[in-house]
């Protein structure tokens, strides 16, 4: 007990600093909607990086420890571009799209739905950056597979409560708005009214009332 004491007390600056880290990793994963174990991955990476490079004397000063993680943070951003997950930015082509009632209907579905859920996304160039690559990539293979209006009825891509998403406020997610990115994805309320309206005069949308 003593012995971890003792341990604790001599890493503290290292251990408050780690501690830090993985907040503020967590923090930031959740924003770009990073998948939380790929998350902790990379922080720990940082944190066991630096403990391990980290030596001889002066090894608990603070400028020190700070200056290791922000080294290690760097060179893991720098290693982890090598990974191919998230560089394929797929758009295959349309097979079905909905009838939409209007024009508008489908101008406010591609302005804030269209870059998760179909075949047509924008790849911003951060999707070509890890991990926000990894991020973006996700949040499209896992909203095409919930739906996808480029690709509407086909094997069960269908529907699924497009309509009670959007009166719930659950998308676009927040991460897709946040920071004023895709200011255009943002709709305001006349708009959100307009595109309920279009949506319930297209065939293959249903309201559950519940
Ligand atoms: C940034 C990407 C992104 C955007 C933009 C986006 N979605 Fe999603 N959507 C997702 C992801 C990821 C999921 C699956 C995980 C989840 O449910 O959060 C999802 C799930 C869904 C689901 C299934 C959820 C359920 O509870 O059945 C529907 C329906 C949906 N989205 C509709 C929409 C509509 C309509 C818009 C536009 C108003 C939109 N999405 C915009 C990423 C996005």
């Amino acid at each position: 007990m003593d012995q971890l004491k003792a341990l604790l007390v001599r890493h503290r600056v290292f251990l408050l600093i780690g501690l830090v880290t993985i907040v503020l990793g967590l923090i930031g994963g959740a924003i770009i909607g990073l998948a939380p174990p790929v998350t902790l991955i990379l922080v720990l990476i940082v944190i066991g990086g630096s403990f391990f490079t980290l030596r001889g004397p002066g090894r608990q000063q603070t400028p020190r420890v700070l200056a290791q993680f922000a080294l290690l943070t760097l060179v893991t951003l720098v290693i982890i571009q090598v990974v191919p997950y998230g560089r394929q930015h797929s758009n295959p082509s349309t097979r079905n799209e909905p009838a939409w009632a209007t024009p508008e209907t489908r101008d406010l579905m591609v302005r804030a739905c269209f870059d998760c859920h179909s075949n047509e996304v924008t790849w911003p160039w951060y999707s070509s950056v890890a991990p926000l690559s990894w991020a973006v990539t996700r949040h499209v293979d896992e909203g095409r597979d919930e739906v996808n209006y480029s690709d509407f009825g086909i094997d069960d891509k269908d529907d699924d409560d497009t309509i009670e998403v959007i009166v719930d406020n659950e998308m676009p997610p927040g991460y897709y708005t946040a920071f004023g990115l895709h200011a255009a994805g943002t709709l305001t309320a006349d708009e959100k009214t307009a595109l309920l309206a279009g949506l319930r005069n297209t065939p293959g949308f249903v309201e559950e009332n519940d």
